[in-house]
């Protein structure tokens, strides 16, 4: 799935714009506006909680077109954000959507590349269309050191899961093999135990499921930064907590496609096991995370879009629209976001927060979540 999607010069992500009509999903930023509005909202209203420290940093894992940073930097500098001290962090392993990226929100194109230093942990700088610096890094890892806001959309299920299966001798990982007669690739049970394996709960009563040791390890590097610097996680996906078994797919063209045929030229995706998240990002990796983090949620989308407003927004939207089609565009990205038969049950919402805000969050829980 890593190699699929990821791998530098055959990957999925890493030559070709795949968003949007033309492409082969559509994501929610992509829908409407409303969406990174009512996430900006959110993002300032957390950030005015933690007392407005400065400088901080918004970083967005796996940005895509750059449509929902650049939604949320347009809310922010209403809020007069610009003024305080903070840059933009991109998270992006694809040289080619960085590109995208950099045209949304700077205008520029491949800007300070030849100039960065040899041992410079981004891979692009930029200054975004509201003077903020925008950096690129190819990894969580090498983010700067400072209080930050986390965004993940459509993130964790992009990336590689391992499929387990319990049989009588136990867990078997399911591998994909070469058909010899025809050269197509197909599935099959490994004979032995593999490493994958030792990832299972003990107390696991699904006898097929599906594993993300990169999901676990990216959100425990979060849920560490977030502990050791301060910050707040918001990470939205389609997902589960932890009772689905088979969900491994593949699109292309807005359709189910066999992940096993032509791997490369379809998007690999598998829903996200929440509750292993909130496990990984509540139980430390080393002494100095001793104190666990807090999480809320999940929440469907509709709840917290609801609870954020959507309604009041739509409707304000509607009453400075001029065009009959513009306004039931509008409608329809409503329906398509908040509808539970659309994305509104689909899509879970959840967040993470440092244990020392515990109190303060007694007094005022996150918005969005109850
Ligand atoms: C499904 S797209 C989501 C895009 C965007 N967040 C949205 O909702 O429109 C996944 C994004 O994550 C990036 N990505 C995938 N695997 C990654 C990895 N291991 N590290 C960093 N970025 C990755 C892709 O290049 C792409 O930008």
């Amino acid at each position: 799935m890593k190699e699929v999607l990821t791998n530098p010069s055959a990957g999925y992500y890493m030559s070709k714009d795949v968003f949007g009509e033309k492409g082969d999903f559509i994501t929610s930023p992509e829908i409407s506006q409303m969406f990174g509005e009512l996430i900006a909202i959110w993002l300032i209203n957390e950030w005015t909680k933690c007392g407005k420290p400065t400088p901080f940093q918004i970083v967005e894992l796996g940005p895509g077109r750059g449509t929902l940073m650049s939604d949320v930097l347009r809310v922010f500098s209403k809020f007069k954000m610009a003024e305080s001290d903070f840059s933009v962090s991109l998270v992006e392993v694809s040289p080619y959507l960085s590109q995208i990226q950099e045209k949304c929100l700077c205008k520029t194109q491949n800007e300070k590349i030849s100039e960065l230093p040899i041992d410079s942990l981004h891979y692009k700088e930029s200054k975004s269309l509201y003077g903020s610096p925008v950096r690129w890094y190819n990894h969580i890892s090498d983010l700067p050191r400072t209080f930050t806001l986390f965004l993940a959309h459509e993130f964790f299920d992009a990336l590689p899961i391992h499929k387990l299966v319990k049989v009588d001798q136990g867990w078997r990982e399911v591998l994909i093999d070469l058909n010899r007669e025809d050269s197509t690739l197909r599935y099959v049970l490994s004979r032995e135990r593999t490493p994958a394996s030792l990832y299972c709960r003990e107390n696991e009563v699904r006898k097929d499921l599906e594993i993300s040791p990169q999901s676990s390890v990216m959100i425990q590097v979060m849920a560490s930064r977030i502990h050791q610097d301060g910050g707040i996680g918001l990470v939205i996906d389609y997902g589960h907590e932890g009772d689905k078994t088979d969900t491994l797919r593949g699109f292309k063209n807005h359709k189910l496609h066999d992940p096993l045929v032509k791997p490369g030229t379809a998007d690999l995706t598998a829903d996200v096991d929440f509750s292993a998240l909130k496990w990984a990002a509540t139980h430390p990796r080393s002494v100095e995370d001793w104190k666990a983090n807090l999480t809320f949620g999940t929440v469907d989308q509709k709840d917290f879009l609801t609870r954020m407003g959507i309604n009041m927004r739509l409707e304000k939207l509607l009453a400075s629209c001029r065009n009959e089609k513009l306004a039931n565009d509008l409608k329809s990205a409503h329906r398509m976001l908040t509808d539970p038969m659309e994305m509104g049950s689909k899509f879970k919402f959840l967040a993470l927060y440092p244990v020392v805000m515990e109190k303060i969050l007694l007094k005022y829980p996150p918005p969005g979540f109850s």
